[in-house]
Formats: C-alpha cells, sequence, structure tokens
C-alpha cells in the first residue's frame, strides 16, 4: 500500500517499464552494439506515443540506430512496434486492399493515376498519402489545388468512400502511428532522418497502420530522388521489402529513374493538368509506363492478376477505355471536389495570372536535369513550403519541361513557367535554364524502371 500522503500516480513511470526496461538501457545496448529485443522496441515506441520517452532519449535512441542499425529482426520489430503505437485499420472489403507508396520525387503524380485504376481491377485503394517533402511535392498538395477537395476525412467517411468508389486518398488521422510522428519530429531536428532502419520503420508504420494486403514501393533513383545513386536505393528498396514481407504485408519494389521528373509538369494544378490530360486522353509516356508497371505489381501481389505483366495489361484496359477517368471524377467528388470534374478540369484548377514560355540562350541535346533545383524552384515561387503549415500557392510551377535526350533549338520553348508575377516568372525562368545542361552530342534516355526488387 502507498502511505496515503503520496500522490496516486500511474504506471509506467517516466524513466522504467515493465519487465526492467528502461529508455536508457535500450540506448546504452543500441550504443554499445546490442540491439533491443522486439520487446523492448514495443515498450519504447509505446513510450513515445504516450510521452514516456524523452526527446533527449528519443533524440539519443535515433543516432544510435543510425550508427550501428539495428539489423533485420530489430528493424521489423520497430516498424511493427510502430505500427502498433495507434490505431491499425481492418478492412472487410470485396477485394483486397492495396496500396503504393513512393519514396518522392518530381512531377511524380502517380499515386493520383493509380487509385483509379487499380480500382477499375477490382481491388480496393486505401491511400494514406503525405505533404511535400524536401524539394518534392506531395500528393495531398497536389488534391487540393481541386476546389472542394478535403483530404481530412474521419474514419467513418475514409471507410464509406473506399467501400463505395473503391479508392479514397487521405492524410493520416492523429491516431495512425503517432510513435512515428514523435519520432520523425525529432529525427528532422537531430541530423537523423537519413538512416535506412529509421526511414523503412517510419514510412512502413504508416502504410502497415493501413491494413493493407499487398504494398508496392516505386524507390526512386537519380537526381531528382533522396538517394541519389542506385546503390542506396537498391539498399533501401531491400530494407523496404524484407520489412514489410516480414511484418506479413505482400511487398515488391521498383527502382525507377528519377535523373529527370516523371511528368513534364512540376507543381501542384499543373501536375493534376497532366494527370486528367493522360486520363482523358492516355498516351505513351515515363508517367503512364511507371503507372501501368506499380499497378501490375500490386495487382499480382494481390492475387488478382496471375502475373505483374497480366495485371499491367489489366491496368492499360482500365486507362485506355476511359473507366478509370470516370472512376476518378467519382473519388473527387466523394471526397468534397466538384462533380463534373472529369469533363470540366480545365475550368476548375486554378491558374496562375503570368504564363511565360522560356526560350533557351543556347541550343543541344538535354544532358543532366537538376532535379533537387526544379524543385526547389518551385517551392520559391510558392508551390512548397519552407516551414511546416505554410499555405502554398496550387496555381504556380513548370509546363512543358524537356527530357533527357531530347533536343533544345533556339526559338523552341524549353518549358513554361507558371508564375505569381512577372518578377518571379523572370527569375524562375532563369533558373529553368541553369538547370537543365546541353550538351553538342546526341545522349541517350536513362533506362525508366531499373530494377525489381521482389521478397
Ligand atoms: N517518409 C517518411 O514517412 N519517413 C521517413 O523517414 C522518410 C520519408
Amino acid at each position: 500500500m502507498w502511505p496515503s500522503f503520496f500522490p496516486a500516480r500511474s504506471f509506467p513511470p517516466i524513466w522504467s517499464g515493465a519487465d526492467g526496461v528502461d529508455a536508457r538501457s535500450i540506448i546504452i545496448g543500441l550504443r554499445d552494439g546490442t540491439p533491443p529485443s522486439a520487446e523492448a522496441l514495443a515498450w519504447f515506441a509505446r513510450g513515445l506515443a504516450s510521452g514516456a520517452v524523452s526527446d533527449a532519449q528519443a533524440g539519443a535512441f535515433a543516432m544510435a540506430v543510425c550508427l550501428n542499425g539495428l539489423g533485420e529482426a530489430g528493424r521489423v520489430a520497430l516498424t511493427e512496434a510502430m505500427r502498433d503505437s495507434g490505431e491499425v485499420l481492418r478492412w472487410d472489403l470485396p477485394g483486397p486492399a492495396v496500396d503504393k507508396h513512393s519514396t518522392g520525387g518530381l512531377g511524380d503524380c502517380v499515386s493520383l493515376l493509380l487509385a483509379p485504376i487499380l480500382a477499375e481491377c477490382g481491388v480496393y485503394v486505401p491511400m494514406i498519402s503525405g505533404r511535400g517533402l524536401g524539394h518534392t511535392g506531395g500528393t495531398l498538395d497536389k488534391l487540393e489545388a481541386i476546389p472542394g477537395f478535403r483530404v481530412d476525412q474521419d474514419e467513418a467517411a475514409f471507410r464509406r468512400i473506399v467501400r463505395a468508389e473503391g479508392a479514397a486518398i487521405v492524410a493520416a488521422s492523429a491516431d495512425l502511428a503517432p510513435a512515428d510522428r514523435r519520432l520523425y519530429a525529432v529525427r528532422d531536428v537531430s541530423g537523423t532522418v537519413e538512416s535506412i532502419d529509421l526511414i523503412t520503420a517510419s514510412i512502413l508504420s504508416k502504410k502497415l497502420a493501413a491494413g493493407l494486403g499487398a504494398l508496392v514501393f516505386d524507390v526512386k533513383a537519380g537526381s531528382g530522388a533522396f538517394m541519389a545513386t542506385e546503390e542506396d536505393a537498391l539498399a533501401l528498396a531491400e530494407a523496404l521489402v524484407a520489412t514489410a514481407n516480414g511484418a506479413g504485408c505482400k511487398t515488391s519494389a521498383l527502382l525507377t529513374d528519377m535523373d529527370q521528373p516523371l511528368s513534364r509538369n512540376v507543381g501542384n494544378a499543373v501536375e493534376v493538368a497532366d494527370v486528367m490530360a493522360t486520363l482523358s486522353d492516355p498516351r505513351p509516356s515515363r508517367l503512364v509506363e511507371v503507372t501501368l508497371a506499380l499497378c501490375g505489381e500490386v495487382l499480382a501481389l494481390s492475387g488478382s492478376a496471375a502475373t505483374p505483366e497480366d495485371g499491367a495489361v489489366a491496368a492499360r484496359d482500365a486507362l485506355v477505355s476511359g473507366r478509370a477517368l470516370v472512376r476518378f471524377g467519382r473519388m473527387v467528388s466523394a471526397l468534397g471536389g466538384p462533380s463534373d470534374f472529369p469533363e470540366r478540369w480545365r475550368y476548375h484548377l486554378p491558374e496562375a495570372p503570368v504564363i511565360e514560355e522560356v526560350l533557351p540562350e543556347e541550343e543541344g541535346t538535354v544532358a543532366a536535369i537538376d532535379g533537387r533545383a526544379l524543385g526547389m524552384l518551385v517551392i520559391e515561387m510558392g508551390g512548397g513550403r519552407v516551414k511546416g503549415g505554410e499555405r502554398i500557392d496550387p496555381r504556380v510551377g513548370l509546363t512543358g519541361l524537356p527530357a533527357l535526350g531530347e533536343p533544345v533549338m533556339h526559338g523552341v520553348p524549353m518549358g513554361r513557367v507558371h508564375a505569381a508575377d512577372e518578377d518571379i516568372a523572370a527569375r524562375a525562368a532563369a533558373a529553368l535554364r541553369a538547370a537543365i545542361t546541353l550538351s553538342p552530342e546526341p545522349v541517350a534516355a536513362p533506362e525508366l524502371i531499373r530494377r525489381r526488387v521482389a521478397p
């Protein structure tokens, strides 16, 4: 019995968990090269979510993982622990729940195209997406360029829309993987973002909490990606695939090129415009090729197609038949957007007040595109955030960008800038020219889908 003068207190106390587990000994073990047990990691993740683990302890933990790693079993255990730190959705649908996750790039509007295509192939897509990160754009910011579109839906609405329309793209609720939200914020300010173990656990804890039966990753490699080298991208893809399968979700990954933007448009409304043009009048493009390959992968993983190739054929049919366009319209309308979006998207999408063609100052073949510079340019034009929580201008961006290996000639625009005013447009045009390197020699276009990583 507590003596009566002791205030009532709840367990576990700040510094210690059940069975002798405490934050300090977990961190010391990691520091000295002993990965914590699954139980210890589960305790730590719960402590992150509840506040029982302090910011100092979270930062020291992240740094120890960065320096010494967790090993494969530890990575799976941390992922499961962070997934279970909040609500884990379960689906009872007439078909499998599937999703795709991209590690982030430029002009990457695949999610908007893929979700309605997959829904037309008989699977369900409860897609919980993010906002722009670093120099890359975010799916939620792009969708919010559509007037009335609401990404913040409560769980009942999310479930209802997924069941009725086959797909819904929404923001994560506060209940989803709260340990990740806390650890991510600490990593952001403690130089501990770049750890494959922590990136894997962070991405997967949220995806697995969405209750998916199958998942495909689009891991980007190149100048516009977080992983600039193919080697680093492959290491991340292998970690994501092994960990997700280890946690019970059928997963594969494609390693795709990000040495140039995937769409020729980079920005928010302008990428939605590319998606709508593609859904309305499908033609071969890099965006379409990557989207169909990812659809094929996840359809095969979920058992909805015999092979990824068969899945890609079904996906192509959903696109070229126009069924995916109708499905996208249904999803947009259910999430608060205009009910006539498929027919009148040009009218609904906001347009920048200044749209100017960028004429080249020299001729040549496009040899390199500085993706990071283009991404930062769109952010500086107002299309992304410098600080969290800022409002963005959905109208601004770049369109009609040239691709690697294409000729650039005097008098022919090498793109357009969509800007809030003339001054920004002039500066953006100069920055666009500077981000594109021309060569007098012919340049081969890079391979788009570089590798497949399967369990
Ligand atoms: N995206 C995430 O959600 N987490 C990371 O750590 C990196 C990218």
